[in-house]
């Protein structure tokens, strides 16, 4: 199956050509053409992702993107060989996810190609089954970490997922990235606040100071991570240091208690949910060097779990993951790909809303 992917729900625009075929566990995916364009470098002044400057980006970016998108897998702009186009239609940036979502329409009814809308962290969650070795194991347990979400999803099929946990204020991405801004350093900050921590631990002993591990004994499976900001606004408040020690120390407590959050909750939940053959870690924090060592340790506590970790390429916001996930859909709603189907996309799309800017500190 050839499908034309489009993703635009936050600050990435992308579009991917890929050819699926298999079975649902273990896919063969053929990436034919893929091309995104991050505007982390525009938002930069606003310490977060604007809604309305995105949108103007990925109506600028789409045409050129879809353009050489198909030159690369040797397509045609006029009737490209494809089966479906898979669309994300939320969550995310509402401005940003209809560009995406009028564009698919528009290529849908020009080539009268069926179209099928796409959950943004879906995508996340199956973009492991690219290059992975193994069948995928169900029933699983998704740890879902980026700049708009931090969830614990017990995945019980394919299709069929509930949301046992999530973040009660900002997401875990989004307190790096507001850290990183306090320490003066630019968005999207994670990789840097990762970078500063991991060269703290290799050469030194744990700082002085630790900061607070919000709602890690609390009974449920939530996580609030604003408290854990504050308190870091206030060390720097009482410190007023700029030096570069200070920044990796502070780095690397800030971490420490994020992760060691993230990797109790996640404990808490294996322990609850005893059938779980596979944990999966996406979205754009799961390229942290701290948090998967962490969590090759705690898998190592549950040997009959496997832990999966999308490939680099496939971390942070794509579109080769809303393909998969089209796959996906399309082998279980085989009707989704009817003529009927095609050309009327908007009315069946709902891009679900979830409009955050993060704030300047
Ligand atoms: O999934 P993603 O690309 O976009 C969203 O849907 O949010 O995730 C981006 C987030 C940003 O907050 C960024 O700072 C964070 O992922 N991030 C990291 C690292 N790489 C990206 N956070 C911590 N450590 C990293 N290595
Ligand atoms: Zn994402």
């Amino acid at each position: 199956m050839r499908i034309l992917s489009i993703e635009t729900s936050c600050d990435e625009t992308a579009v991917s050509l890929l050819e699926i075929s298999g079975p649902l566990e273990k896919p063969e995916i053929k990436i034919l053409g893929n091309t995104l364009l991050s505007q982390a470098k525009l938002h930069e002044e606003f310490g977060g992702v604007y809604p309305n400057l995105a949108k103007r980006e990925h109506q600028k970016n789409l045409p050129p993107l879809l353009a050489k998108t198909l030159k690369q897998a040797g397509e045609s702009n006029d009737n490209p060989d494809i089966d479906l186009i898979a669309v994300t239609s939320g969550p995310g940036l509402e401005p940003a996810l209809w560009t995406g979502i009028t564009f698919a329409e528009e290529l849908s009814k020009k080539w009268s190609k069926p179209i099928i809308p796409i959950n943004h962290m879906e995508g996340h969650v199956f973009s492991v089954l690219y290059g992975s070795a193994k069948p995928l194991k169900l029933p699983g347990l998704a740890l879902l970490v980026s700049g708009g979400h931090t969830e614990l999803v017990h995945i019980k099929d394919f299709d069929n997922y509930e949301i046992i946990g999530r973040t009660l204020d900002d997401a875990v991405g989004e307190a790096y990235d507001k850290v990183a801004r306090m320490l003066g350093f630019s968005y999207p900050g994670g990789p840097k606040i990762s970078t500063l921590a991991d060269k703290n631990r290799m050469s030194r002993l744990a700082p002085g100071f630790k900061f607070p591990r919000p709602m890690i004994n609390s009974l449920d499976l939530n996580f609030s991570y604003s408290g854990l900001k504050t308190a870091v606004l206030y060390k720097l408040k009482a410190e007023n240091r700029t030096d570069d020690l200070f920044k990796e120390e502070v780095a690397r407590a800030f971490e420490d208690a994020a992760i060691e959050v993230l990797i109790a909750k996640t404990r808490k939940a294996l322990d609850t949910l005893l059938e779980i053959k596979t944990l999966i870690v996406a979205g754009g924090v799961s390229a942290n060097t701290f948090l998967s060592s962490e969590l090759k340790k705690l898998t190592e506590e549950f040997p009959q779990i496997e832990l999966l970790i999308p490939d680099k390429l496939l971390t942070t916001d794509n579109a080769v993951m809303i393909g998969i996930a089209g796959y996906i859909q399309a082998k279980l709603h085989p009707e989704k790909l009817s003529p009927a189907a095609r050309g009327e996309a908007s009315n069946k799309i709902v891009a679900k809303g979830n409009l955050f800017i993060s704030s300047p500190q």
